[in-house]
C-alpha cells in the first residue's frame, strides 16, 4: 500500500475549519439555492457529518457538477467511485435528484475486472461496431465505455496508489479514451520535484489521533510524462496497439500549494506540490 495510516481513530470533525473561497461559496449558492451564509454553513456541516459516518473521505461529485454548470450536458457525464452512498451524499449536499442532475454514477473499484474488463482490449480497439452505450443511465460497469470517452477527469486519485498502481490506473483510463483528435485525460494530484515517496508525520490536537504517518508515492512531471508516453502509449505497451496515426501530447507542471494543516506536518513533507496534467490526442 502507498498510504500507511497509523492511528486507531479518525480525527474529530472541526466545524471551525469550515471556510469557503468566494468561488466555492458562489458554486454552492448556485446549486443549493441557499444564499444565507449561516444557513449554507449549517447545511454543509450537516451533510458532512452524515457523510463522515460513511467514510472519512466522501467525494460528492462537485467536479462533475462544475462541468455541467460550465455547459457539458449532464446526460453525457459518467462519474464513478467506490460506493454509491457517496453519490447520494452529493444529491443531498447540492439539493439535486437523479432527475434534476441526470449524470450517470457507476459504483465500483476501477481495478476490478467486473468494473473494467481489460482482458480483450486489442479486439475492443479494433471493433468496427462498438456496443451501444445509450442510455448511459443503464450502465453498471465502465467496460462498455472502452474507447468511447472524449474527456476523462481524475483528480486527487492517482496519488492514492503506489507506482505500479498508478501505471495500471493510467492503463485503465487510457483504455476508455476515444482515439480521436481532442480527446483528453486530465487531472491534478500530489507530486514532487523528483520522483519518490513523500513521507509525512502529522501531529494533531485531537488526543484520539495524535500522530499519523503516511508515505505517498509521487511522480515528478518528467517521470509522469515518460510513463504516459512510453508505458501507456508506447509501441507494444498496454496490451493494445494504438493506431499508427494516433499521437499524444502530455503536459505536466507542478504548483506549490499552501496547506491548512501545514503547522501540523513534521519533517521533510514541506513544501507540498500538486501536479496539473493532461494527456491529449493530437
Ligand atoms: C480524494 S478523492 C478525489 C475525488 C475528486 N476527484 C475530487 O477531487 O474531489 C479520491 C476518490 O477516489 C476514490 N477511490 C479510491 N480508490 C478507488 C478505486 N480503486 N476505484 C474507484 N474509486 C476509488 C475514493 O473513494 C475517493 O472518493
Amino acid at each position: 500500500m502507498s498510504v500507511n495510516v497509523q492511528s486507531t481513530a479518525r480525527p474529530i470533525l472541526d466545524p471551525a475549519r469550515y471556510s469557503l473561497q468566494d468561488h466555492e461559496r458562489q458554486f454552492l449558492e448556485l446549486l443549493t439555492g441557499i444564499y444565507d451564509d449561516d444557513e449554507l454553513k449549517k447545511h454543509v456541516l450537516a451533510v458532512q457529518a452524515k457523510a463522515y459516518q460513511i467514510s472519512a473521505v466522501v467525494v460528492v461529485g462537485n467536479d462533475t457538477r462544475k462541468v455541467a454548470v460550465d455547459g457539458w450536458p449532464a446526460e453525457n457525464i459518467v462519474a464513478s467511485d467506490l460506493r454509491g452512498e457517496f453519490w447520494d451524499c452529493g444529491h443531498e449536499l447540492f439539493k439535486s435528484t437523479p432527475e434534476s442532475f441526470p449524470a450517470t454514477f457507476i459504483a465500483g473499484d476501477v481495478f476490478d475486472s467486473s468494473m473494467l474488463d481489460m482482458s480483450d482490449i486489442q479486439a475492443d480497439a479494433e471493433a468496427k461496431q462498438p456496443p451501444s452505450i445509450r442510455p448511459l443511465r443503464g450502465l453498471t460497469s465502465l467496460t462498455p465505455l472502452k474507447h468511447q470517452v472524449s474527456a476523462i477527469h481524475a483528480s486527487a486519485l492517482f496519488h492514492l496508489f503506489p507506482e505500479e498502481g498508478q501505471r495500471e490506473l493510467a492503463r485503465r483510463l487510457a483504455s476508455l479514451l476515444l482515439p480521436e483528435k481532442g480527446s483528453i485525460i486530465f487531472g491534478q494530484h500530489g507530486a514532487m520535484l523528483e520522483k519518490g515517496f513523500r513521507v509525512e508525520k502529522k501531529r494533531s490536537t485531537d488526543p484520539l489521533f495524535e500522530v499519523r504517518q503516511a508515505a505517498m508515492f509521487c511522480h515528478s512531471p518528467e517521470t509522469w510524462k515518460k510513463m504516459w508516453e512510453e508505458d501507456i502509449f508506447g509501441p507494444g505497451e498496454s496490451g493494445w496497439q494504438r493506431p499508427e496515426e494516433m499521437k499524444i501530447k502530455v503536459e505536466a507542471e507542478l504548483k506549490q500549494v499552501e496547506r491548512w494543516d501545514a503547522d501540523l506536518v513534521d519533517n521533510d513533507a514541506k513544501p507540498y506540490f500538486v501536479m496539473n496534467w493532461s494527456v491529449e490526442v493530437l
